[in-house]
C-alpha cells in the first residue's frame, strides 16, 4: 500500500474480529510511531498497552459512554495515549514558549496518533481513536504518573468491517491561497 493509498482507505473502525495482536506486531507499530515529528524532539507520548481483561472490564463498566465502550469490549488491546508533562511547548525554565501556551502537548499526541492509525492500517489493522471518556477514573485505574497525563484511547484489533467513507470537505473549503 502507498502512502496516499493508506491515508485515503484508513477509517475509524468499530466492528473487530475475535483475535490477538501479537505483541511482536504491536511493538513494531509503535516502532514506526516513533519517527513522528514533535515538539524540539521531545518524543512526550507513551502508549500503555492494556490487555488486562479486569482494567478493560472496568474502563467497559464504570468509564467510557455506551457507544465507546460496545467497541472496547470487542478489542484484544486497547491503547491508553499518554504524554510526559510540561515539555512540549514549555521552555526550561517552564514557562510557555508560545502564546499556545500547553496545547502543543495535545498537537504532539495528535500526530503520534495518525501515524499510529495509518502504521497500524498499512498491517492490515483496524483503529479508532476515542476522546470520550472519564478522565479521572481511568487515570486512577492505570496508575498514571504524577508527570503524564491521559490524552486518548485507541482500540485496536483486527477489522470486521469496511465502513464507507465520510463526507470529506473540498479542497476548496480547506484551502485558500494568499
Ligand atoms: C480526537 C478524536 C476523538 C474521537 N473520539 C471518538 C469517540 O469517542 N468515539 C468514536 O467512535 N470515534 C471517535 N473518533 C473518530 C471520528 O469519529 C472519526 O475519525 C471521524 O468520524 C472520521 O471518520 P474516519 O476516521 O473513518 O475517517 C474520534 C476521532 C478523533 C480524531
Amino acid at each position: 500500500m502507498n502512502t496516499t493509498e493508506c491515508i485515503r482507505t484508513r477509517r475509524s473502525i468499530r466492528k473487530f474480529k475475535a483475535a490477538p495482536v501479537d505483541h511482536s506486531l504491536l511493538e513494531s507499530l509503535i516502532s514506526d510511531t516513533s519517527y513522528s515529528p514533535s515538539w524540539k524532539n521531545s518524543q512526550i507520548t507513551r502508549f500503555i498497552a492494556i490487555e488486562d481483561s479486569s482494567i478493560l472490564d472496568s474502563i467497559v463498566q464504570d468509564y467510557t459512554p455506551s457507544f465507546n465502550s460496545d467497541i472496547i469490549k470487542q478489542v484484544p488491546v486497547l491503547l491508553a495515549v499518554t504524554f510526559v508533562k510540561g515539555r512540549s511547548g514549555f521552555e526550561r525554565d517552564g514557562s510557555f514558549s508560545t502564546k499556545k501556551g500547553d496545547r502543543w502537548q495535545m498537537f504532539d499526541v495528535g500526530v503520534a496518533c495518525q501515524t499510529f492509525c495509518l502504521a497500524a492500517h498499512n498491517a492490515g489493522l483496524g483503529t479508532v481513536i476515542m476522546g470520550i471518556w472519564d478522565e479521572d477514573g481511568i487515570t486512577k485505574l492505570l496508575k498514571l504518573p504524577d508527570d503524564q497525563e491521559l490524552a486518548a484511547l485507541i482500540a485496536v484489533g483486527w477489522p470486521d468491517v469496511d465502513p464507507d467513507v465520510p463526507m470529506r470537505k473540498s479542497v476548496d473549503e480547506l484551502l485558500t491561497y494568499l
